[in-house]
């Protein structure tokens, strides 16, 4: 290993950036100095360039590629072949995060066996650092066939869209008397192998409830700030999808609007007959 891969990671004291490559340690170890990171999902080049260029630590092709990508209503039907090739081409352009694959709904619940084989095709076939799946208890033995395996897990509790039917739809986890659940399933989670965890729409006092109980770093989404790193769907945060957005949702850009405004203007253009012009004729 080279001088700059053992190197701590990130900006603050005893830091010493960059690295090549985030890996699971370097999480870790931002989370003991108190140093947060992000995570982002990417889907594609464009965006993953851009979000690796920005110093995101860690990229996720979500499931929610099923909503943001392919255009379903729920992350329920995406499949594990729609969502490899996207894994990869998010590998091939993230030269510094740490990318990690969602396995979709169906194809871990069923067994270890089953959760291993569906998470060696993304580290096979798309060169994936790390899956996430999501549940708690239940899942401890899916994250300990794969950790034991080789594979790094991230963990997903609160609410898990894959359980939205389940769970009687989008609704905060944790309130009262099941915030005691969501800290066993975060804690079983950390036993079991997991790098890091997932907290989706869980009060704000039970997300640090959770994250000062665990060594491994908490990120959260809807959860409150005092998570060890926070993640968002790209499409939310910087506006490409309009429309009613959750609650927990900061708009930091409106690329619905820019890319909008782009068309119009070159619509408008052609129709004109102002493009192309004589520069952009051979
Ligand atoms: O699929 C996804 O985008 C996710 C995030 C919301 C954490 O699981």
């Amino acid at each position: 290993m080279s001088a700059e891969e053992t190197a701590p990671y990130g900006t603050g004291p005893g830091a010493a950036a960059p690295v090549k490559r985030v890996r699971t340690h370097h999480l870790r170890e931002m989370k003991e100095r108190g140093e947060k990171f992000t995570m982002l999902t990417a889907y594609e080049q464009y965006a993953a360039q851009t979000f690796d260029e920005a110093g995101i630590e860690v990229l996720l092709v979500g499931d929610s590629a099923s909503n943001n990508v392919f255009a379903n209503e729920t992350s329920l039907p995406v499949t594990v072949d729609e969502l490899i090739p996207l894994v990869r081409a998010v590998t091939r352009s993230a030269h510094r995060a740490l990318v990690v694959a969602d396995l979709p709904f169906g194809s871990y619940q069923a067994s270890p066996e089953q959760a291993y084989l569906t998470a060696v095709r993304f580290m096979k076939e798309a060169n994936a650092h790390a899956v996430k799946l999501e549940g708690g208890l239940e899942m401890a033995p899916q994250v300990r066939k794969l950790t034991e395996g080789g594979i790094p897990v991230m963990a997903h509790v609160g609410f898990t869209p894959q359980s939205e039917h389940n769970l009687g739809g989008y609704r905060v986890q944790g309130r009262g008397d099941a915030a005691k659940l969501v800290l066993e399933q975060a804690q079983a989670m950390e036993e079991a192998g997991a790098f890091a965890i997932v907290m989706e729409m869980v009060p704000g006092d039970v997300a640090a409830e959770v994250t000062a109980s665990l060594g491994i770093p908490t990120i959260g989404i809807g959860a409150g700030p005092s998570c060890d790193a926070q993640v968002l769907v790209w499409q939310d945060a910087f506006g490409l999808r309009t429309g009613r957005m959750a609650r927990f949702v900061k708009q930091y850009a409106d690329v619905h609007g820019v890319l909008l405004k782009a068309a119009e203007d070159y619509a408008s253009d052609v129709k004109a007959g102002t493009f192309p012009g004589p520069e952009h004729t051979f």
